[in-house]
This record gives structure tokens, C-alpha cells and sequence, in this order.
């Protein structure tokens, strides 16, 4: 069976041969030949809007290692660039936006219409990777709403207290929540686009990466991010049946139960989340994806087994599970790839033995 149809089915429900595996941020600052195509292209909006590069940096991670998916070299925040808020990536800094939304006037002057012109390079990208890939499954990915609004309303780059803290962020869900859901629902078409716009382009999952859930209470996730990831899956579940979803979720109060209630075809989770409580609560109806601690990447090979061992038996003492391994968050550029290439193979090797 390929690699894609490994994970493809297990995201189906099926049962498949081996536990599939990739890991998020896999292309990118930890392998050395990133670095120097990063180099080259002088800037990070260069190298991922230049369909060449972006599909070179995509398959990286796959000519090293033995993974069952790429995910499309891109970011979550192009949209918010598209919308007319000016999204800078600042080396060592973080991404600001030039323009962040503070007013209903700020909202009201947002482009009007999506223009999937405006991502003709990830369609080229993706067009590229798919007739690349022969064996392996193609990832495209969008960011939740709440997620690209912690960025489109604070608009800092992080070295504030204010952005720490998401000061504007939160006063405007807690002082003008009607204008926080007018933003959520208006960020919401528009990522909708941007994934039907993978998929058409030879994308085979959508994963939907909600890295700031954890800034919400449990009532306010559900009002201001789940209940957005819910149209959004729904929607695509509708307009395109075929592709499957994961929701990946960061530091969320919600329980994986609850995060499977929009019947997403997996859900990622992070190390927090005990892992056979997962597979206890869903792992008959929907794929669990994760979820060893990127820094367990840090650690010496024996102790590196056990952390992955750990996983793989929680996995095992569950017959009836859907398990896609990853990590809980994306790789840190600083892991040696020699790790990675442990990590892939004892994955295969303890799961198809
Ligand atoms: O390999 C892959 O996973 C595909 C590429 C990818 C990038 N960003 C490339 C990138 C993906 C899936 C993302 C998603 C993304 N982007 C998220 C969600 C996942 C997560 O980590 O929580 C978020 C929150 C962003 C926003 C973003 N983009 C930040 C906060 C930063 C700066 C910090 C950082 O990681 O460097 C970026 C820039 C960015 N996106 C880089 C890369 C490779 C670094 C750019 C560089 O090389 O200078």
C-alpha cells in the first residue's frame, strides 16, 4: 500500500498496515539545505511565494525521510496578507501586521472579495508537489479564525507586554464581542476559499491549525474558535466531501471528546493530552494525530525510545484506535535531523512489527 493511501485511509476510518507519520513544521529552519535555499531567496515571503522554491522546501523533508505526507511549504498568515493587512515576517522577530484591526471601520475596509489571484502561487506550488509526489499524501492547511485574529488584532511581533499578554485581543472579545464574531465569521470565508482552493489544487487533507486556542476560557473557546472550526469543517465536509480534516488544537480546554464533536476525520493534539484518554474518548470514530513533546527530540536515543515506545504501546493497548503520529507542536529549528530519522523509522518499525 503507498504511504498516501496509509494515511488517507486511516484519516477514512480504515485500519492500515502501519502507524503513518509526519511531523508539523517538517520543512523548514532545522534542515540545513532550508537554510540555504532560505539564503538564497533573501526573504521568507520570497521563498514561499516563488512556486520553484516553495515546492523545493515542501519535498525536503521527504527525499531525507521515509514520511507518509508533505505539508505544502506556505503560511498560515497569507490570507491575512490578502485581506489587506499587511504582513511582514521579521526575521528573528516574528510576523507583524502593518495594518491590525481595531474598529468596525478597520473591518469594513477589508478586501471585499476573495481573490484566489492573490494565492496563484500556492496553486502552482501545490500543482507542482502533487505531480512530485508519487507516493506520498499532500497536506494543505489553513489557520482558525481565532488563530489568524490573535495575529490581525494585536498585529505585534511578540517582544511588547502588550502583545504578550494579547492585550488587544482579548479586550475586544471581552468589550465589543460583536465585532470579534464579525471578524471570526469574515476570516472564516475567507479561509473557507483558501482551502477549497488547496484541495482543487491537488491538496489531499486540509488541517486546520488553531495555535492560540489555549487563550480562551472553555465557554469562550466554544463562542469565539470552536463554534468558527465547526462552520468550517461542515462547510468543507459539504463542498468537498472527499477531502478529509484535521483539527489541530493547542493547549485547548476543550477534551479531545469535545473536539471531535464536528467530526473532523482526526484531531491533533498536543503533549498535554494524555493519549490513551484520547484513544478512550474517540479513537474508534475519529484519527488521533500526535503527539510526542518536540523537545523529547532533544533527548539522547534511549530516552528518545522510551518517550516514542510510550506512544506507540498507548496505541497498541488499544485495538480498535486511529493513530497518525506527530509531534504536539511543530519541530524546533534547532533538532538535529538525525533524531527525525530515528523518530520515522521506530515509528514504522514498532508499528508494522
Ligand atoms: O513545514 C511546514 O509545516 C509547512 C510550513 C508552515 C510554516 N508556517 C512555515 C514558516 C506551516 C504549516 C506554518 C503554520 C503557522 N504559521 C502557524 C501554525 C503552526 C504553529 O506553529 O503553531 C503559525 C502560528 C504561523 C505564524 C508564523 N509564521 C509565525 C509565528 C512565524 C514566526 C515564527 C517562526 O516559526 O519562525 C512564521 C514564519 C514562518 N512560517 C517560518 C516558516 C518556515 C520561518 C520563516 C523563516 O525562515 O524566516
Amino acid at each position: 500500500m503507498k504511504a498516501r493511501d496509509v494515511i488517507l485511509n486511516s484519516l477514512q476510518g480504515e485500519q492500515v498496515p502501519y502507524t503513518p507519520i509526519w511531523i508539523m513544521r517538517q520543512a523548514g529552519r532545522y534542515l540545513p539545505e532550508y537554510r540555504d535555499l532560505r539564503a538564497k531567496a533573501k526573504t521568507f515571503t520570497n521563498l514561499y511565494q516563488t512556486p520553484e522554491m516553495a515546492s523545493e522546501v515542501t519535498l525536503m523533508p521527504i527525499k531525507r525521510f521515509p514520511l507518509d505526507a508533505a505539508i505544502v511549504f506556505s503560511d498560515i498568515l497569507i490570507v491575512l496578507d490578502a485581506i489587506n493587512l499587511q504582513v511582514s515576517f521579521v526575521t528573528g522577530e516574528g510576523p507583524i501586521i502593518g495594518n491590525p484591526i481595531r474598529t468596525d471601520k478597520d473591518i469594513a475596509n477589508l478586501a471585499t472579495t476573495t481573490d484566489l489571484d492573490n494565492y496563484r502561487y500556492l496553486a502552482d506550488t501545490l500543482k507542482i508537489c502533487r505531480s512530485e509526489l508519487s507516493e506520498q499524501a499532500l497536506i494543505g492547511f489553513i489557520g482558525s479564525p481565532w488563530t489568524l485574529a490573535a495575529y490581525a488584532v494585536e498585529g505585534g511581533s511578540g517582544a511588547s507586554s502588550a502583545t504578550k499578554n494579547f492585550t488587544n485581543l482579548r479586550k475586544m472579545t471581552y468589550q465589543q464581542p460583536q465585532l470579534m464574531h464579525k471578524l471570526l465569521k469574515r476570516l472564516s470565508d475567507e479561509v473557507i476559499e483558501l482551502a477549497m482552493m488547496q484541495i482543487d489544487s491537488g491538496a489531499n487533507v486540509i488541517q486546520i491549525f488553531d495555535s492560540w486556542a489555549g487563550l480562551l476560557n472553555h465557554d469562550y473557546y466554544r463562542n469565539f474558535s470552536y463554534a468558527y472550526i465547526k462552520l468550517i469543517v461542515e462547510t468543507l465536509k459539504e463542498r468537498r466531501p472527499d477531502t478529509p480534516c484535521i483539527v489541530f488544537a493547542k493547549c485547548t480546554p476543550f477534551s479531545p471528546q469535545e473536539m471531535a464533536e464536528c467530526k473532523p476525520n482526526a484531531i491533533g493534539i498536543d503533549w498535554l493530552v494524555d493519549l490513551a484518554t484520547a484513544f478512550n474518548q474517540v479513537g474508534a470514530t475519529t484519527t488521533i494525530q500526535g503527539n510526542l513533546d518536540p523537545a523529547a527530540l532533544y533527548a539522547d536515543i534511549p530516552i528518545l525510545d522510551e518517550e516514542i515506545n510510550k506512544i506507540m504501546t498507548a496505541r497498541r493497548n488499544n485495538a480498535n484506535v486511529r493513530h497518525i503520529f506527530n509531534l504536539g507542536h511543530g519541530i524546533y529549528p534547532d533538532i538535529e535531523p538525525d533524531k527525525v530519522a530515528y523518530l520515522v523509522d521506530a515509528v514504522h518499525n514498532y508499528s508494522s512489527s
